[in-house]
């Protein structure tokens, strides 16, 4: 059995991974070690009534004894430990969460329902660096996989609506901190139903605006208000989370501005207060009127997860909100119409779990793609 070195299994999106590994069995497919750089010699996980000892994450010859390495420890770890391993020499499958080396050309961003062809070729053309895509674009790709399949999009505007997990589980704790304070400032008024609903107003924006309130990790309230800027500032007057919308979206695909075939894909990216689900509205401009029951079909038929939602009230307030979705693999697509911009321009609204499609299940899966063919 091949041997897997798992990095960063206690972290937020490690964890999800190890929980999601154990549900699907995959414990039994490969021979597991972990890595801590911050636990070594302790006791780690328990696995089919074996518990691992952490060994020590910085030591690249003990990770280069792994066919493959796992790693969900982050960018700086990326950035320290892959170039040690290949400068070693080592010829193993590295198979990454985070960000870092996405975008180099010998490197293939994964998702495998949306671009298991570009994948296959990789693993036949002896690729060995495989890295999750952003949460963001793999939950935009994995809803309207369907439409990029049939080659009928020009370009998609995506509004996104981000839940504070895709800044980190310090955000997710500080989100809850600030509801607290604000449902702490206006307890005695909302106690009272004869409180005015102005002065309930002023109370809450007075506790949100004074320096006291808890915003040390976002900068701003997120709860009761909204944040529309994610990540470093790039080129042009965009955010990186939304020039990643453009670069990742073609790269998963397969498409480059040199082939000719880039999609353009931008839009506006805004963190709003929900614990753990992306959503995004989407503004699509097809190549040509396509009838919307064949969008729809198109849609529908991707891939396992995916499932449309009757563009009606009681279908959305069930299906499509982070509520209903999150801790599910599920991919809810709604709000399907056509717009009156023109026949072509068709608005569509997604929500997944940023952890599970967004971050997690691509890396899992692809440890199993990864094993498949060494087999
Ligand atoms: N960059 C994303 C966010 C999460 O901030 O929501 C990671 O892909």
């Amino acid at each position: 059995m091949r041997k897997v070195a798992i990095v960063g299994w206690r972290g937020m999106v490690g964890s999800v991974l190890m929980e999601r590994l154990r549900q699907e069995g995959d414990f039994k497919n490969f021979v597991p070690s972990f890595f801590s750089t911050s636990q070594v010699g302790q006791a780690g996980p328990e696995i089919d009534g074996t518990v691992y000892e952490l060994k020590d994450g910085k030591d690249a010859e003990l990770l280069a004894e792994a066919d493959i390495i796992l790693t969900c420890q982050g960018g700086d770890y990326t950035q320290e430990m892959h170039p040690q391993l290949r400068q070693m020499g080592w010829q193993g499958y590295w198979i990454d969460a985070a960000s870092t080396l996405r975008m180099n050309e010998d490197a293939v961003i994964v998702l495998d329902p949306v671009n298991r062809g570009v994948i296959d070729a990789a693993l036949n053309a002896g690729i060995k660096d495989y890295v999750g895509g952003n949460c963001t674009v793999s939950l935009m790709l994995m809803a309207l996989g369907g439409l990029f399949q049939q080659g009928w999009v020009e370009w998609i505007s995506s509004q996104t609506y981000q839940a504070a997990s895709g800044a980190g589980a310090k955000n997710m704790r500080e989100l809850i901190v600030q509801m607290a304070a604000i449902a702490g400032a206006s307890a005695d008024l909302l106690a009272n139903p004869a409180t005015g609903i102005h002065e309930l107003d002023r109370q809450v924006i007075s506790a949100m605006r004074d320096k006291s309130f808890p915003a040390a990790n976002f900068g701003a309230p997120l709860a009761g208000s909204l944040i529309p800027w994610i990540d470093r500032a790039v080129e042009k007057g965009q955010t990186r989370e939304e020039w990643k919308g453009g670069a990742e979206s073609n790269k998963i695909l397969g498409n480059s501005e040199s082939a000719g075939n880039f999609i353009p894909v931008d839009g506006c990216c805004v963190r709003v207060g929900a614990m753990r689900c992306h959503s995004q509205a989407f503004t699509i401009k097809l190549k040509r009127d396509v009838p919307l029951a064949e969008i729809e079909a198109a849609i529908a038929g991707h891939n396992d997860w995916v499932y449309l939602v009757e563009n009606n009230k009681e279908a959305t307030l069930r299906e499509l909100s982070p509520a209903r979705v999150t801790g599910t693999l599920d991919i809810p697509v709604g709000r399907v119409r056509k717009m009156l911009l023109g026949p072509e321009y068709v608005s569509a609204f997604s929500v997944g779990d940023q952890l599970l499609w967004g971050a997690a299940e691509p890396v899992r899966r692809m440890l199993g793609l990864a094993l498949n063919y060494m087999a």
